[in-house]
This record gives structure tokens, sequence and C-alpha cells, in this order.
């Protein structure tokens, strides 16, 4: 959560760090700041988009400085306003800081800073952190200023990345992490800094990932990283592969919209190189290091958060159906604070698109210390989780920057059929001749996504007829209960709608009382064993005046002709069906959202990666 980017070289640092922060937004958007040095420090911040900051910064050639600092803000202490935006300033104004993460102990730093006479201005914790270096740097002027930063944020507890200028240092940018990724980005004569690889994409493709507890100071020729303990350290610089194509909207009016239509192609890109029509076999090179333990696992442990939990319950299907191998599927919040048994002879499988969401990480981390081996299913590449896991998979989708997640729930939900394919051929659970038949289906899975996109149109009427329900109800069987899950995620989190996911039968446990002649209930019946079973369910609701909008295979005329809108899809194997129902249910939530006036990309209270608790 919260943009952070920062500039030093010889451009317009205003302009470098105002684009840098439009292409952050996603990360939080509740006020944007930016600070420069120019003779002096200067801070421009304000509530609202990046937008609005934009109309109160001067990108003058004559003016413009070369160097500078800026965040985008998803608030987490005192609401979003001008004063609580970022950067914040020591008691001097010597020094900016924009911080993303929590500090635990501000009340007691600010206490103590304030019996030295130094006054408060916001309600954030920041500006704790932003005063306390100052004074340290003050207080110490025998040290020089990285140790003195050292010193100050040794007294901090909680997780941050921050950035932060000096005035008495204007040839510098300093930037410390723990728990909050940050990132440099290396050029010829000028500095990035960042806590996304897409703001610094447009001017190199060369990166170095800070790791916690490290320091780093940055000037515009060169950089120099230092661990907790003071020791300077020999840091591996990435190529960074990421297009600006790749991070622009190219034509599409938001992008969760690109996104979607993006699923042939990134589905394609996921299992590129993995799978062999020939032979059968599936390769997953990520996996290689510690695939013994995976094969060996008399249970495996899937972690996640929001999507990627939603994934992770498909994952549980897979692997149980193909491999049969026993699988538990945990909130990684729930699983970091509840005492969970977990040894070396387990097997953790953590799921994040960001790679930065800080309850799976936590999660991650748990089962390390407890001996386990982790694997990652990641989508950002270089991100902490990807760094930490043992072995992992990347999705290969790209970058995804719509906050609601579209494209990677498919890309996670195709690597974990590849896992468990994998799995049940190495254990003898099926042959290569039934491996084959599925890799063949696998391989039809993108044509048959652009089918259904190709007839969004179809979706959008049945959107417009419910864009003012107040409630929606979604339910599905075995591999359409976890899809159920994410439309009713999808529909809340961009159109405001409640909605509820649940497996079919349970709605008679409780939700059937919410049911009238209001109700929406969006049925996923493209599983074909359980066909029977969804026609009893939509009787059930139809009995009560629910009104069914069906989500169908087109050869289950059974729920279609029982429904009063239905949308079909191509058939496929049971186990791939998520892959093609979860399309329509995507393009549902976009089409009301867009209907009811909301920013689906930037939706309230939301930020895209979650990196504090
Ligand atoms: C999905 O639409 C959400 N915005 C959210 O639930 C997300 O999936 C969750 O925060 C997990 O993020 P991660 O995959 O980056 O870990």
């Amino acid at each position: 959560m919260c943009g952070i980017i920062g500039y030093i070289g010889q451009k317009k640092a205003e302009e470098i760090v105002l684009k840098g922060l439009k292409r952050m937004e996603y990360r939080g958007y509740d006020s944007a700041g930016i600070a420069t040095l120019n003779g002096g420090l200067s801070i421009i911040k304000c509530k609202g988009k990046v937008r609005e900051l934009k109309k109160l910064v001067k990108v003058d050639s004559k003016e413009s400085a070369q160097i500078g600092i800026g965040h985008t803000r998803w608030a987490t202490h005192g609401e979003p306003n001008d004063i609580n935006s970022h950067p914040h300033v020591g008691k001097l104004g010597k020094l900016a800081l924009v911080h993303n993460g929590i500090i635990e102990n501000y009340t007691s730093i600010k206490k103590k800073l304030e019996s030295e006479g130094i006054e408060f201005y916001s309600e954030t914790d920041t500006e704790a952190a932003a005063k306390l270096i100052e004074f340290v740097i003050e207080s110490r002027p025998d040290l020089p200023m990285e140790k003195a930063v050292q010193l100050a944020i040794s007294q901090i507890t909680g997780a941050y990345g921050f950035a932060m200028i000096h005035s008495d240092y204007p040839d510098r940018i300093l930037v410390a992490r723990k728990g909050s990724p940050l990132l440099i980005g290396v050029g010829e004569g000028e500095m990035l800094i960042a806590s996304d690889a897409s703001a610094v994409a447009e001017y190199t493709d060369k990166v170095v990932y800070l790791d916690e507890g490290e320091l780093a100071v940055i000037s515009k020729d060169k950089f120099q990283v230092l661990d907790a303990n003071d020791v300077e350290l020999e840091k591996e610089v990435h190529e960074l592969v990421m297009s600006l194509e790749e991070i622009e909207k190219g034509g599409y009016p938001y992008f969760m919209l690109k996104e979607i239509f993006e699923q042939p192609k990134t589905i394609a890109d996921c299992m590129r190189g993995r799978i062999n029509t020939e032979t059968g076999e599936i390769t997953l090179g990520g996996l290689t290091k510690a695939l013994d333990k995976l094969v060996d696992a008399k249970r495996i442990i899937i972690a996640a958060c929001g999507t990627s939990w939603h994934s992770a319950l498909v994952g549980e299907y897979l692997i149980e159906h193909l491999a049969r191998v026993s699988v538990e599927v945990e909130y990684a919040s729930e699983f970091r604070y509840k005492d969970p048994i977990i040894d070396e002879n387990d097997v953790l499988i953590v799921i994040s698109q960001s790679g930065e969401t800080a309850d799976t990480l936590a999660a991650l981390r748990k089962a390390k210390d407890s001996g386990a081996t982790v694997f990652g299913i990641v989508n950002v590449v270089g991100s902490t989780i990807a760094r930490e896991t043992d072995a992992g998979v990347y999705l290969h989708t790209g970058p995804e920057i719509g906050v609601a997640s579209t494209k990677a729930f498919t890309g996670q939900v195709t690597v974990l059929v590849l896992i468990a394919l994998k799995l049940a051929l190495m254990k003898g659970a099926i042959t290569k001749e039934v491996s084959k038949k599925y890799i063949k289906a696998l391989r039809e899975i993108p044509e048959k996504i652009q089918h259904i996109l190709d007839r969004s149109e179809q979706m959008k009427r049945i959107s417009d007829l419910f864009t003012y329900a107040p409630n929606f109800l979604y339910l599905g069987r075995t591999y359409s209960f976890p899809v159920a899950l994410e439309g009713a995620l999808k529909l809340k989190e961009i159109s405001y709608i409640h909605a509820e996911g649940y497996p079919a039968a349970e709605m008679k446990h409780g939700p059937i009382a919410l049911i009238d002649e209001m109700m929406p209930v969006v049925v996923i019946a493209t599983t074909d064993h359980t066909n029977d079973k969804m026609v009893s369910n939509i009787e059930e609701v139809k009995a009560r005046k629910g009104r069914i909008i069906s989500i169908t295979s087109e050869e289950n005329n059974d729920v279609s002709t029982l429904s009063e809108f239905n949308f079909s899809v191509p058939e496929t194997e049971d186990f791939l069906s998520p892959l093609l129902s979860v399309i329509p249910l995507q393009l549902l939530s976009y089409y009301v959202a867009v209907n009811r006036g909301c920013d689906v990309d930037q939706p309230r209270n939301l930020a895209k990666s979650v990196t504090v608790e």
C-alpha cells in the first residue's frame, strides 16, 4: 500500500516523480505529495488523486529540481486530508520523509519528542518518524548522515519503507526498508527509487531490490547499500522485463477491462514452455529445487488472501482430485496467528499476485521458521514473496494494475492445474495418456475464453438489468464454489453492492431466508457431475421468486431453461471450468460498476497490494 518514488539526476524531478506517482496510484489514492530540493526544501501535498497534485506542481525547466521524492497514500493513521498527506517534515523543515507501512511505537516516539519541544501537526504515525530522524541527525553532528538515520530507525518498531531527502545533503536520497518493498532503478547519471517497478520501467531496466533491514544512500551516479549492522553489501543488479505497453491502458477505458480481455494471451503465456502435448509432460523449472519435498508431502497447506485465496480453494480441489494428496487452505492472516501445526515434513504453498501481501509474507516466514518447505505462486517478478520462498512458479501474466484481480486469478488457476498435473504424474495418479488429454484441453482454454469475450455484449445487457440490485447471491458446487466466491468479491469490491458467495447446498442452511423477488442469484453450473443437484437448488430459489442468472456450459440445457437469464461457456473438463466460468462474472461486475459510475480501477478504501496488517 502507498506508492513511493524518488529521483536524482539531471532531469526535471517534478515531472518524473509525478509520472511515477500516476503509475503507482493503484497502490493507494487517498492523497499525494511531493518534496524537492532546489536551494531549499519545497513540499506540495494534497488530499485526492495524483491529478489534484499535478494541478499544484509547477514543472518549469528553469525552476525545476533535480532531486525529489513523492508519495501516493492509502491512509492507515489519520483521515485522508492535506495535513496527513506525505511527505512529512522534521521540526526544522530540513528533512522530508515518505513512508509505506505502520509505525507501531509512534505514540511513545511522539511523547518523547514533544518533551523536547517538538510540535506535531498531523494524526499520522509517519510524522513521528520524520521528526525523530531529523532530530537525531541534528543532535549527532559527529555521525555521518546515514549513521544518524540508522540510529534513529533502530528506535522504530513496525513496518516501513522510507524515502527521505534533507536540505543539508542535497546530493542524496536515503531509503530504508523493513516490511515494505523498495527498489533502486539504476540509470546513467541518474537513479530512481520506488516501491514498485512500474514507476521506474520507463527510465531503466536495471533494478536492485532492497532486503529487510537494509538502508541505501543514493546519489546520481552511485548507490551504497548497508545492512542493519552497517556493513556495506554487494547487491545484485536485476534486469527488469516490463514494457510500457504492459503498464498503459492501450485504448481501454479501464485497466480492469484491458486485463479481462488480455486473458487469452496471459493464460497462453502462463503455459508457454511448460506443457508438452506430445509426451504429456509438464515442466516447471522453478519447482525443481524442492520438487522431492512436494512429491513426498503427506499433505499440502496453501495460504493466501482475497482472490488468491479463492485460487487456493480451486487448487485444493485440483490437487486432491488429480494427484490424490490432501490439501488444507488457510487464510494467511489466520494461519500466522493461530498456532498452526506445521513442521519440516510439511509443504506450504503461498499464492500472491503482488508478492508483497503482509499476511501472506508472514505466513511464509512462520512456515519457514518451523522448518517447512515453502513454494510460491507469484506474479510480480522479484517481489519479496518470490525471493523468500524455497521454490516457485511465476504466473507470467504481466503487471496487473486494476485493483480488482482478474488475469492473476486465471493465471494462478492455470499454474495450479500445472502443479496438480505434475504431481499427479509423478505420483502415478494419472497416466501420460490422461495427462496428454488434459493438456490438450488446457491448450484450448485461451481460444474458449476468446469466444466468451466475443460475446461480452450479452453480459453487458444482463448487467444493465441488475445495476441497482442491492444484494446478490452467488452459488456453485465443487470447482464452481470458489468461482462463486470470486464473482461475489469482484462485484462487492468495485460496485459496492453487497454480494455473498456460497456452496449451493449451504443455501438451505441460512441464505435462503434472504431470497425474494428482489434477489438476483447467480448460479454457476459448469461442472457436469453436480448439475442435477444444481437443478434442485435452482428450483428452491425459483420457488421463492429469486431471479436466476446462470452461467452454464453450452450443453447444459437443464439449468439454462430454468433460468431467467443464461450465459453459456464452452464445454471443457470439469477441473478447468473455473478458467471459463469466472470470465462472465468478471464482466458482470465490471459493467455493473461502470453503470453505477464507480471508479473501477481505484475502488474506494482499497489498494492493490496490502502491505500492512
Ligand atoms: C482482489 O480483487 C483483491 N483486490 C484482493 O482480494 C487481493 O486478491 C488480495 O489482497 C491478495 O493480494 P495478492 O494476491 O497480491 O497477495
